[in-house]
């Protein structure tokens, strides 16, 4: 098999960046480890910035965003007992949009297939060959175990945090930064309606908790608990009850209903530095991972593509690489203000273990600061909404 761009990992960074490059004649391969199913049921994020809803918009995918997606123009934090609003889109002129990464990844799914351009699912032993070549090569056994060679001009690792791509990369060609922290969310779907028009942020005694929704009838909430806590433990009446208590404020009645989803997500930041090594590009999870108290992964993963794609059409059409050689410098800088903002509103809103109370009465500090002044407020929300896509 030959092509021009093989694209490793159908998640929001390498769908969206096989779409833009079909829409500029550009031949790629999608390679997906799991099933077409299980990538489009998929639950993760749900905030769409306002350039991520542009740019979808602009790139034909906005029908059914702009029916189902909900617009919103604020958010609260709730601590201290009561709600704090941030007006959103009073402070910055933009908004978010709330639509599940489960549905952006389905309408790409759609709109690659109905252009008749596959995505090969359940393939095996995926593995990146040359990539210093002119013609790196991903080796991979097909959904049937056939052993397959693709050759490219361009491999994109496209493969989430635990994808192989990185690991092509020669030793010490690659440098890496993280920081763990010492909890995780426990997130649930329910089948009720959110108890909120808007998200809320809530900070309270017992730690964390994150009202969020899908649609009107379907509420997605979060939990902060302990890094190694087990599922298990948390049958649904537990969840709700400590929902509860996290959530209370005068007048707020927590709407509860059948829990369709449950599930844990681990808390980390974390960027590999540089995405780029010869033909090998990295966009997405594949490179950086960002806690999820931010909403900007997705939002990454879209932007990495929106920018590899423009980079990689002059290279592919006349061997231009002027754009492609800034690629990881841009998409980095970018990359590490989303990390900083994420970190930010991790280390605001989390309780830490053996709570130390200096940092207790910080954090409150640091709250009751963003929500009375119109400076600190403002901050928030033009990085919560999302920097425009040309500003640096
Ligand atoms: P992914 O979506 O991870 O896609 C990578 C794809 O590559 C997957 O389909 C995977 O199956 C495939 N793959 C992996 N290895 C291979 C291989 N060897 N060969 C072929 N294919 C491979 N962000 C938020 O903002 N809010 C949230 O609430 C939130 N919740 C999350 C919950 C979970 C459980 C996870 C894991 C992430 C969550 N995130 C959240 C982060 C956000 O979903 C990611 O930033 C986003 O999915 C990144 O997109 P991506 O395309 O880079 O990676
Ligand atoms: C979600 O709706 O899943 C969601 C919203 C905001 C976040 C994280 C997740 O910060």
């Amino acid at each position: 098999m030959r092509t021009q761009v093989g694209i490793i990992g159908a998640g929001p960074a390498g769908l969206m960046l096989a779409h833009l490059l079909h829409r500029a004649g550009v031949d790629t391969v999608v390679l997906e480890r799991r099933g077409r199913e299980h990538v489009r049921r998929r639950v993760r994020a749900g905030v769409l910035e306002h350039s991520t809803v542009e740019l979808l918009r602009a790139a034909g995918l906005g029908g059914r965003l702009d029916r189902e997606g909900m617009p919103h123009h604020g958010l609260s934090l709730r601590f201290d007992r009561a709600d704090h609003r941030i007006p959103l889109t009073d402070l910055t002129g933009r908004s978010i949009t709330v639509y599940g990464q489960q549905e952006v990844v389905k309408d790409l799914i759609d709109a690659r297939e109905a252009a008749g351009a596959s995505i090969l699912f359940d393939v095996d032993e995926v593995s990146v060959h040359d990539p210093a070549g002119d013609r790196p090569r991903v080796t991979f056994t097909d959904a049937g175990g056939t052993a397959r060679t693709l050759a490219c001009d361009v491999v994109a690792g496209c493969d989430g945090f635990h994808g192989v791509s990185r690991t092509a990369f020669p030793p010490g060609a690659l440098r890496t930064y993280r920081r763990e922290y010492p909890f995780a969310w426990l997130g649930i779907l329910a089948r009720t309606p959110p108890s909120h028009h808007e998200l809320i942020y809530a900070y309270s005694d017992r730690g964390f908790a994150l009202h969020s929704m899908r649609s009107p009838e379907i509420t997605r909430l979060y939990l902060q608990v302990p890094a190694d806590e087990r599922i298990e433990d948390w049958p649904d009446d537990r969840i709700w009850d400590e929902l509860a208590v996290r959530l209370a404020v005068d007048g707020f009645d927590l709407r509860s209903g059948p829990v369709l989803e449950k599930g844990l997500t681990s808390v980390r930041s974390v960027v590999t530095e540089p995405m780029r090594y010869g033909r090998l590009l990295l966009a997405g999870d594949a490179a950086h991972i960002v806690p999820p108290t931010g909403a900007k992964g997705m939002n990454l993963a879209v932007a990495d593509a929106l920018d590899l794609s423009r980079a990689l059409v002059p290279f592919l059409s006349r061997r231009s690489t002027e754009l492609l050689d800034g690629y990881s410098e841009r998409r980095l800088h970018r990359v590490w203000r989303a990390e900083h903002f994420s970190w930010w509103m991790t280390s605001m809103l989390h309780r830490f273990p053996d709570g130390d109370p200096f940092e207790h009465r910080l954090q409150l500090a640091q709250l009751r600061y963003t929500v009375s002044s119109v400076a600190a407020a403002t901050s928030l929300a033009e990085n919560y909404v999302g920097l425009p896509y040309d500003h640096s």
